[in-house]
This record gives structure tokens, C-alpha cells and sequence, in this order.
């Protein structure tokens, strides 16, 4: 496994692979590496002939300046657990060699729209702008590739699809399923920054999900009923303070009027647990037939109705 600390060397270590016929298949992360982000680089092993790993904590996407002080890093483990995968190049730069003017931001920065603007971009503003301008830089350095992000960080995944698309990059950008603990809670390198107390705490997220997608799946057609529904569900959880929780168009993320089923849908959540912010999400079907759902065990049982 090659470990390169400079842009240069990055491009020429891909560059020479793909000279020799070889593909490329291209992880971005920013380390503190879990098995979530292994489900992306096994993936990338499993399609690509070569699988290049970026880590890189990248400051210009964090608004608070407490959270990039407090984002885990761990080097030596990270290289130890890409070693440990078929990953045959690492890219590690310092902050100066991605930003040569930090702590001035680069010049020219990447703004994606509309799909930046709700939930999170909202929520974190400059976030996306942050995203956008570090991954256009690693796609450029990178060249010609099938590129894997997590359908963890949905919007995010929608804005570097749009990104890709729009700027014209030579990259096929991959989503892939969310990867859990066995109590539901989307691995996340914050989840380290959690006490016990919290951890537990946590999994509301995922049962707010899961309730609002059995009332989806049993019939229920009204966006904000399902955002009431998820409100409550976490307001259960003194420990945990909602942000937003939606049901929306899965491609652009807004909410639609009524859910019809026409379009594909996810649910997305984030809430603040303790001193970390989380989010999730999960997809979602609309009953396309009449069902019963026992508010008692969950399940639901198909009606008559024949689609
Ligand atoms: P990071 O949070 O390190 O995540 C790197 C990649 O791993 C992202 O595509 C993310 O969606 C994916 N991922 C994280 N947790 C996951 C899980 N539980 N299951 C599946 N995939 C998961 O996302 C970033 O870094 C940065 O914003 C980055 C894209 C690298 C730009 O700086």
C-alpha cells in the first residue's frame, strides 16, 4: 500500500495506475475509519482495480471550530485498518497542502444549489460549500473513477452527485447503504464522543425512523403528520433535542404536498445528543394498497385492496 502526502503525488500514483489499464475506485473520508467507512472501501475492492483512500479532516466544511478540535483522529489505526483491505493507495495531506493560504480559505470555492440549501445546509450554513469545494479538489486530483460515499450523509451524497454532474467530472459517483450498530445507530466517528448514558440515548433516531416508516407503510399520506410523528418519538428522549425530522423527495429533498408514491421518498433526521449532532435516514414506501397497522407491535397487515 502506497501512503502519499502531497497533491502531486496523489495524482501521479492514480495517473500510473490507470496508464497500466487499472480502475479506480475512489473513498473520501476524513479517518477515524469504522466499519462503515470499510463496507465503501470493500465495495471499491469488489469493482475497482485499485482503491485509493482519502483522509483528510477538511476545516472548511466545519462552521464550529469546537467540533474540528474535538473530531477523533487516528492515523496509525487508520492506515493499519486500510492496510488490512485491499486498499493500494492512501492520500493524507496536511491542511497546507490542500489549502496552501489556511487559515485563509482557498479563493475559488464550490457552491452547489438547491440541493444544498434545506435540512442540513440550512442548519450548518457554509457546510456544503466546504464538502463541495474539498471533493471537487479530490475528484480533480483523482481523474477518471467510480467515486463511493454513504447513503449515511444523504444530502451530502445528493450534492456530490450534483456536483459531479454539473462540473462535468469524469467520476461515477456510488451511494451505499448505511452501515449499524446491531441497536440500530448509523455508525458515525462521533459516536465516540458519546457517554454511555448518550449512546443509549442515541438510538431514538432509528425508532423515530422505524415508527414513521410503519405509518408511511400503513397508510398515512400527510408530510407533517409523519414529522409530528417523529417529533414525538424523539421527544420521548430527554437526552436528545430534535433539529428536524422529515419525509421528503428522496432527489431533491424537499417536501412534497402529499406522498402519492409516485417519486421515491426518504426519511431524514438530526438531532443534537449530548454535545455531538447526528443525522440518519432511512427509505421509505408508501402503501400502494390498504393495510392495518398495530400501533401495539408495529407490524402491518395487507388489506383486501390489490394494487
Ligand atoms: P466521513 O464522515 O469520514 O465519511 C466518509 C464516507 O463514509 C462518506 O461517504 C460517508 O457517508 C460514509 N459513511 C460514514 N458513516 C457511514 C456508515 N455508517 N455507513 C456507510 N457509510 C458511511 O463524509 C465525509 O467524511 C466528508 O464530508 C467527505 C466526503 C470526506 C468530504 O470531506
Amino acid at each position: 500500500m502506497d501512503v502519499v502526502y502531497s497533491v502531486g503525488g496523489f495524482r501521479q500514483a492514480l495517473e500510473a495506475a490507470r496508464a497500466e489499464g487499472r480502475t479506480v475506485g475512489l473513498v473520501p473520508t476524513m479517518g477515524a475509519l469504522h466499519a462503515g467507512h470499510e463496507s465503501l472501501m470493500i465495495r471499491a475492492a469488489a469493482e475497482c482495480d485499485v482503491v485509493a483512500v482519502t483522509i483528510f479532516v477538511n476545516p472548511l466544511q466545519f462552521g464550529d471550530p469546537c467540533d474540528l478540535d474535538h473530531y477523533p483522529r487516528s492515523l496509525a489505526d487508520d492506515l493499519e485498518r486500510c492496510g488490512a483491505l485491499r486498499v493500494g493507495v492512501v492520500f493524507a495531506p496536511s491542511v497546507t497542502e490542500m489549502y496552501p493560504d489556511w487559515p485563509e480559505p482557498p479563493s475559488t470555492l464550490v457552491s452547489v444549489g438547491a440541493e444544498a440549501a434545506l435540512w442540513e445546509g440550512a442548519s450548518r450554513p457554509g457546510h456544503f460549500e466546504g464538502v463541495a469545494t474539498v471533493v471537487a479538489k479530490l475528484f480533480s486530483l483523482a481523474g477518471r473513477c467510480r467515486a463511493y460515499f454513504g447513503e449515511k450523509d444523504f444530502q451530502q451524497l445528493a450534492v456530490v452527485r450534483r456536483l459531479a454532474a454539473d462540473l462535468g467530472f469524469p467520476v461515477e459517483v456510488v451511494g451505499c447503504p448505511t452501515v449499524r450498530d446491531l441497536d440500530g445507530l448509523a455508525l458515525s466517528s462521533r459516536n465516540s464522543r458519546l457517554s454511555a448514558e448518550e449512546r443509549r440515548a442515541a438510538t431514538v433516531l432509528w425508532r423515530a425512523l422505524g415508527t414513521a416508516r410503519v405509518a408511511v407503510a400503513s397508510g398515512e399520506r400527510r408530510p407533517p403528520a409523519v414529522a409530528a410523528l417523529m417529533a414525538s418519538v424523539v421527544g420521548g428522549e430527554p437526552l436528545v433535542s430534535l433539529d428536524y425530522g422529515a419525509v421528503v423527495d428522496a432527489q431533491d429533498l424537499s417536501i412534497p404536498a402529499v406522498l402519492a408514491g409516485r417519486r421515491p421518498l426518504r426519511l431524514i433526521i438530526a438531532a443534537e445528543v449530548g454535545p455531538v449532532r447526528l443525522i440518519d435516514n432511512a427509505p421509505v414506501e408508501v402503501a400502494l394498497r390498504a393495510s392495518r397497522h398495530d400501533p401495539v407491535t408495529g407490524l402491518v397487515s395487507a388489506g383486501s385492496g390489490g394494487r
